[in-house]
């Protein structure tokens, strides 16, 4: 828990990522790809995810995964062979980039374990707690991808540092016939960026939701959240749900809402996955001409 009189903080040294997901809204691609493989345009999904917790400084990751989705540690982990087939056809400059995104493990501590059966978020976090670090824990959805700012985890970790709130989430506001697709939080006060919120309830009806701000896919949680989610009954879904935990824990800790200062994308849709490639695209210059000359009428569909 955070420090109570505010004079240091827990250091979040960990972060989880589940990655077990069947991926079926994106079948038949998912088929035999992970949804979490699948790229903006050059670069997986999971890429960003990894990206955003180095930028965070963490020194654990732990990918929670399916014994079906190996293709994910090898994606993350660096292939030495393929790096120096690239160096002896003289591609220094692809290889050094492989190398920069694929996990070092002289320098990187990274760890997976296996959820078998899609019991839901909180039980995939759970599948973690053996293998976190001491402190707080992070959790990464890497289906929301966040674009632009200096990487919303790190924004949260640092805000966590000193809002002395044992568990942040990230929120942003939603239309009212969104909420049903999210955790919403139970909002008591704001300043800025910050929430302080004494509640959160998973994907209710429009009529029951506390408020319009939704968590997106960045936790930054008290390490009580295992033993909150140990025993932890099915919720909505039927799923063992990451929010009941939360939830369950505001008896004893409090939880904050964070405003990061990206743009979300929800890259589990299939909206989103487009919207997000052409944000990606139009940021960088060589894509410019293409996205200048497109006319939707000259593709559509006969
Ligand atoms: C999960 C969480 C939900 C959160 C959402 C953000 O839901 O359970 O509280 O708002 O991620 O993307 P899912 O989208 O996996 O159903």
């Amino acid at each position: 828990m955070p420090d109570p009189d505010n004079t240091g903080f827990a250091q979040v040294r960990t972060a989880i990522f589940p990655v077990a997901g069947m991926g079926t809204r994106f079948l038949p691609a998912t088929k035999a790809t992970p949804k979490e493989l699948l790229p903006v345009l050059d670069r997986p999904l999971i890429q960003f995810a990894i990206d955003e917790a180095r930028a965070a400084g963490v020194e654990r990751m732990i990918f929670v995964s399916h014994p079906d989705k190996g293709a994910i540690e090898r994606y993350v982990r660096a292939d030495e062979d393929l790096c120096a087939t690239l160096r002896e056809r003289g591609k220094h400059k692809l290889a050094a980039e492989l190398d920069d995104h694929a996990i070092d493990p002289s320098q990187e501590d990274v760890r997976f374990v296996m959820q078998p059966e899609p019991l839901g978020l909180g039980h995939a976090v759970l599948c973690a707690a053996e293998d976190a670090l001491p402190g707080p824990v992070a959790v990464i959805l890497p289906d929301d991808l966040i674009l632009g700012g200096r990487g919303a985890l790190a924004e949260m970790i640092e805000a966590y540092s000193f809002m002395n709130r044992a568990h942040l989430v990230a929120t942003m506001e939603v239309a009212d016939e969104d909420v049903s697709k999210y955790g919403i939080l139970s909002v008591t006060g704001r300043n800025g960026p910050v929430l302080m919120a004494d509640g959160m309830v998973e994907k209710p009806a429009p009529e029951d939701a506390p408020s319009r701000q939704a968590v997106v896919g960045r936790y930054v949680l008290d390490a009580s959240i295992f033993d909150d989610l140990r025993g932890l009954p099915p919720g909505a879904g039927g799923e063992i749900q990451l929010t009941d935990a939360i939830a369950k824990g505001l008896e004893r800790v409090t939880l904050g809402g964070f405003r990061f200062s990206g743009q979300r994308y929800d890259c589990g849709s299939k909206p989103g996955m487009l919207q997000a490639t052409l944000a990606y695209a139009a940021g960088q210059e060589e894509y410019r001409d293409v996205l200048n000359a497109f006319q939707p009428t000259l593709l559509a569909a006969e």
